[in-house]
């Protein structure tokens, strides 16, 4: 990252008087200084209109998704675990390096390497729903569905540079020249994760049982077998600015690079813990094929093992040494 990340909260006195930030606009007469570059959406801004009631409902699907659609939801049955859209898209959504999703509306329709084709954001919240909440879609035309759309539109209008960091979605680690270790990575676990995600990774229900205190990692109520969570480095990047929760942040991280990948590894080693779904075999491109999916056949020699949990240079530097783009 070239410099210190600007969150700003927002200043109330910047943001009133123009209710939001428009989104089409150029917005840079509004950035008084140039580092700012990010503010987290005030929800008090959310209009008092039809939109506004959309984007409410929209941030409350994020947060409390098991109340309005889980196994027992109130509006109806989609998910089939207790997890919430934010216990990884922290903050609704707006947490830089966790997932962030402010630029989501502005990038869909978008290429996607997994289906090999165009997909609009509607069908990417759904493939979120069906995968890691192991669900069934949102109809389209649902108003859950456009509560999610408005509501990742809304907390599009506060990136104030389009063209630069909004947030960033994950963070880059280094990879090492040694290959993630799940033996390795459960003791990591006891040591950093189990008082929190307990000992069999099944995690902690609130007190109702309506949603959870600290989500699970894996079995049967956990995210399924190909979510993007089940890959090592994209975990570990995630974990690395998240997780120890409250005490990690991307610029104060307890882990280090090698560190959570070796607990992503154990995490997400299906020979020591189950998850939903079979096995999927996406990514009908070889050649866009993300460089740790655990499931061939490659564009390169590289075996499904050292795929999944590397070591990766080996495999970058074959890539850069052909010329061709390695998705990562
Ligand atoms: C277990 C973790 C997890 C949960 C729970 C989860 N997601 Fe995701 N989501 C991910 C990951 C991982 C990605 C991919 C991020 C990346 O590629 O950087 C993603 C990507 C997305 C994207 C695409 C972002 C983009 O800009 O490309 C959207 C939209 C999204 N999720 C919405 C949702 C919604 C809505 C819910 C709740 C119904 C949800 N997610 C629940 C892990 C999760
Ligand atoms: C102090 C308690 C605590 C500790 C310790 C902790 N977590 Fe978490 N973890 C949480 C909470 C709470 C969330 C949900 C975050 C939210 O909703 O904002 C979470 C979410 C997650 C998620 C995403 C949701 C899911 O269930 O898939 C993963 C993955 C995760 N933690 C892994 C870890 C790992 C690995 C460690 C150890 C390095 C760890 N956590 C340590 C409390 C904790």
């Amino acid at each position: 990252m070239k410099k210190t990340i600007a969150i700003i909260l927002i200043v109330q006195a910047i943001i009133l008087g123009c209710q939001q930030l428009p989104s089409n606009q150029d917005t840079s007469s509004n950035v008084p200084d140039d580092s700012l570059e990010y503010i987290i959406p005030d929800t008090s801004l959310i209009p008092r209109d039809a939109f506004g009631d959309a984007v409410r409902y929209g941030r409350n699907l994020m947060e409390k998704t098991a109340f309005f659609i889980g196994p027992k939801g109130s509006n109806g049955q989609y998910t089939r675990n207790l997890m919430a859209c934010s216990n990884c898209h922290q903050q609704a959504g707006t947490k830089p390096f966790s997932f962030n999703l402010m630029r989501s509306h502005q990038e869909y329709p978008q290429y996607r390497p997994r289906e090999d084709k165009i997909l609009t954001l509607a069908e990417r919240v759904n493939n979120c729903i069906t995968r890691p909440h192991n669900g069934r879609p949102l109809p389209y035309e649902s108003k859950e569905m456009i509560a999610f759309l408005s509501y990742l539109k809304w907390i599009n209008s506060f990136v104030i540079r389009k063209d630069r960091f909004a947030g960033e979605k994950n963070l880059q680690i280094q990879y090492p020249d040694i290959a993630a270790n799940a033996k390795t990575g459960s003791v990591l676990y006891a040591q950093h994760c189990e008082r929190c995600h307990q000992k069999k990774g099944e995690g902690l229900f609130n007190a109702d049982t309506t949603a959870y205190l600290y989500p699970p990692l894996w079995g049967d109520l956990s995210y399924r077998k190909g979510s993007s969570m089940n890959r090592v480095t994209k975990m570990a990047g995630w974990l690395k600015a998240n997780m120890p929760h409250q005490l990690a942040s991307h610029t104060n991280p307890i882990l280090s690079d090698v560190e959570a990948l070796h607990i992503a590894a154990f995490i997400n080693d299906e020979s020591i813990h189950s998850r939903p779904g079979d096995a999927t075999y996406d990514y009908p491109n070889p050649l866009t094929k993300p460089m740790d999916y655990d499931k061939g056949p490659y564009a390169d020699p590289f075996s499904e093992e050292q795929h999944k949990n590397g070591p990766f240079p080996p495999i970058i530097k074959y890539w850069e040494e052909k010329g061709q783009k390695l998705v990562k």
